[in-house]
């Protein structure tokens, strides 16, 4: 069945999509590997969901591309920019739903966050990850991104503790910070 990406600031989303997003979020499988606090109750991580998507179109610093597989939601991706004076950096995390792992979401959701980045100004991507994610280190590497630090012990999850491995990409032909200020398009570009 055809994946395809859509940009949920552009096209909103169904109250479905929200969900099926939540879902997605709150997977055992999947939170295993989330390196921040996810909710585990779907209504609740539903309704906190359904409240920021209603938000997003305000939102100048997230943009989230979701993957939809025919009807279903496969995964999603988050774009999140840095505040004051870290405009032109944003961190990318991906979640896709286990259902689907391995089928090349997490990659497409990467090239067209790339795209996007580019046509919003962002200079430096980072992500970060548990450094025994071994599937998200290869999206990451596959699609350019450098490894820059492997930072020991620095996630505690469940009272066990894990080293993170950071990655960064710097984008080429960026549109400079001064020129996002000036041109007012330091918001995410929705075109
Ligand atoms: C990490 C994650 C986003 C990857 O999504 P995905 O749609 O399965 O990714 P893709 O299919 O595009 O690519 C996965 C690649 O990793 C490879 N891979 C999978 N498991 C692997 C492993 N244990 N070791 C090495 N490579 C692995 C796959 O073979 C594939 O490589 P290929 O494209 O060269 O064949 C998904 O597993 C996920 O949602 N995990 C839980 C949440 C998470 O970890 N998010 C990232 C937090 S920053």
């Amino acid at each position: 069945m055809k994946t395809e990406i859509i940009n949920a600031k552009q096209t909103k989303l169904k109250v479905k999509d929200v969900k099926a997003i939540a879902e997605i979020e709150c997977h055992e499988k999947v939170r295993e590997w989330l390196i921040i606090r996810v909710e585990t109750n779907v209504e609740r991580e539903y309704l906190a969901y359904r409240r920021f998507f209603r938000n997003l179109p305000k939102n100048r610093k997230a943009e989230i591309l979701v993957a939809k597989n025919g009807d279903r939601v496969a995964g999603f991706l988050g774009l999140w920019r840095y505040g004051t004076y870290m405009e032109h950096v944003a961190a990318i995390g991906i979640s896709v739903h286990p259902d689907f792992w391995g089928k090349g979401i997490a990659t497409r959701l990467m090239k067209s966050a790339l795209k996007l980045a580019k046509k919003s100004g962002i200079i430096r991507l980072e992500i970060e990850t548990r450094a025994d994610n071994y599937a998200m280190r290869h999206v990451a590497e596959k699609a350019g991104f450098k490894l820059e630090k492997i930072r020991r012990k620095r996630i505690r999850k469940n009272g066990t503790f894990y080293d993170e491995a950071s990655y960064y990409m710097i984008l080429d032909n960026p549109v400079s910070t001064k020129q996002m200020r000036t041109k007012k398009i330091y918001e995410f570009s929705t075109s």
